[in-house]
């Protein structure tokens, strides 16, 4: 049985809690980030692709984007396709402002790396976590492995451990209001060896079910399909997925998405979820933990890399000039934020996917919107603008 000191103690190694232990670092805060899975499962588990204009300038600033630069695929804008037509929306000439194509993984890893560098307390494979004093002015976290227990004695506790962490069930009964929204639908999502064929990402709205085409790095294409939630993906042979990418993502022009060898296939379930308010007391909830958002507007990753800006600027303000009033709007300034980005993945889930319920009218009017958003330069903007990430401001 050990006792451990620490400012911040962090639940979590993903992108949430590690960015946050080297932003509190790069302050002179100290933190313990406690995660349950082992270093090369973090580093290898395939999830998002996309960064914000947003996200790169924050990792930039904080001195971990060196092989971002050099790796990062730089998009300038994407395909938005009806019916084999594609239409793009050219995100640079809207905005100013380009997004990076670069795994979440990748992420993860220059993140371990670098805190592993500076010599950063990151606890792999960890053991149970549990929170405990969460309203006195020392919380602990308690982790408890094979037997031995150690006690983390910490001024404020950081809950970046997912949607199915501890942190957020830690807080006291009615303390959360929840806001949720389930899909009917899922994605079923493939990694495949091929060198991507197109340059930037198609979003395709298909009368098969949307379909988009994506990559991570010039040798490897990453593509979904809508399917449903409980699909099987025993009855997704790779012919039958190739064919079905084929006749979503087929052109008119004739472009086909290159075929390769399928290195992942898996379901990824769309919910839309927010918890509020972020805080009890000393616990700080940040990224999935916090909040879900169906995975259209890539969105996922960049909030919780937001939240976390927020929540080490707020920690310096009180560490530095014992200045507590951002730590205490820390809630409210991030779900300002997380509500935009709610609304925006909302709608492009809405604007792109078959929903069996649909009626008549509802189809007319979804392909009307798809075609305003084609048409119309304002239109085209509102897309862009969210999409290469609103300010942090
Ligand atoms: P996470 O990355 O979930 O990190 C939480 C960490 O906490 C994990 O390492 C976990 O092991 C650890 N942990 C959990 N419980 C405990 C505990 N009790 N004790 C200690 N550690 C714990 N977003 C997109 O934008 N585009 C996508 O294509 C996309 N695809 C996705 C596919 C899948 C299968 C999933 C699950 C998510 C996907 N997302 C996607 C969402 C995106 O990956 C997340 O928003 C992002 O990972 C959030 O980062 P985070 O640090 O908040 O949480
Ligand atoms: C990817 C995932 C998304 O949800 C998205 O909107 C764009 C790209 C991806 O995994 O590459």
């Amino acid at each position: 049985m050990a006792k451990f000191e620490t400012q911040v103690g962090i639940v979590g190694a993903g992108p949430a809690g590690l960015m946050l232990s080297h932003l509190l670092d790069q302050h002179g805060i100290a933190s313990i980030v406690l995660e349950a899975k082992a270093r090369a499962y973090c580093e290898e588990r395939v999830r998002a692709g996309v960064l914000e204009h947003t996200s790169v300038s924050m990792l930039r600033d904080a001195g971990v984007a060196e092989r971002l630069d050099r790796e990062g695929l730089r998009h300038e804008g994407i395909d938005l396709g009806l019916h084999c037509r594609l239409h793009r929306i050219p995100f640079v000439e809207l905005t100013g402002k380009a997004v990076t194509v670069y795994g979440q993984q990748e992420v993860v890893k220059d993140l371990i790396s670098r805190r592993l560098s500076d010599g950063g307390d990151l606890r792999f494979e960890c053991g149970e976590v549990s929170l405990h004093d969460l309203d006195g002015s020392r919380p602990k976290i308690r982790v408890e492995k094979q037997g031995n227990v150690d006690t983390i004695c910490c001024e404020y506790i950081a809950g970046c451990d997912g949607f199915h962490g501890v942190s957020r069930p830690s807080f006291p009964q009615g303390a959360l209001t929840v806001y949720d929204r389930t899909y009917p639908f899922a994605w079923l999502g493939i990694l495949a060896e091929a060198p991507p064929s197109r340059e930037e990402l198609i979003y395709m709205h298909h009368q098969r079910g949307f379909a988009l085409y994506s990559m991570r790095s010039p040798r490897i294409t990453r593509l979904y399909l809508q399917c449903k939630p409980d699909e099987d993906l025993a009855e997704w042979s790779d012919d039958r997925v190739w064919s079905e990418l084929h006749a979503r993502l087929g052109c008119l022009d004739g472009w086909r998405p290159a075929e390769g060898k399928i290195l992942q296939k898996g379901v990824t379930g769309m919910r839309s979820f927010v918890v509020e308010p972020l805080q009890f007391c000393r616990l700080f909830l940040a990224g999935d933990a916090a909040h879900i958002v169906p995975p259209t507007g890539a969105k996922g990753m960049n909030l919780a890399l937001a939240d976390v800006h927020y929540l080490a600027e707020a920690l310096q303000s009180r560490y530095r000039e014992n200045d507590a009033r951002k730590l205490d709007a820390y809630s409210a300034t991030c779900l300002r934020r997380i509500w935009k980005a709610q609304r925006f993945s909302w709608w492009m889930t809405s604007l792109l996917h078959l929903f069996d319920d649909a009626s008549p009218f509802d189809r007319k009017r979804q392909v009307a919107e798809l075609e305003y958003v084609m048409s119309s330069r304002a239109a085209a903007t509102a897309l862009a603008e969210n999409y290469v990430g609103l300010p942090l401001a």
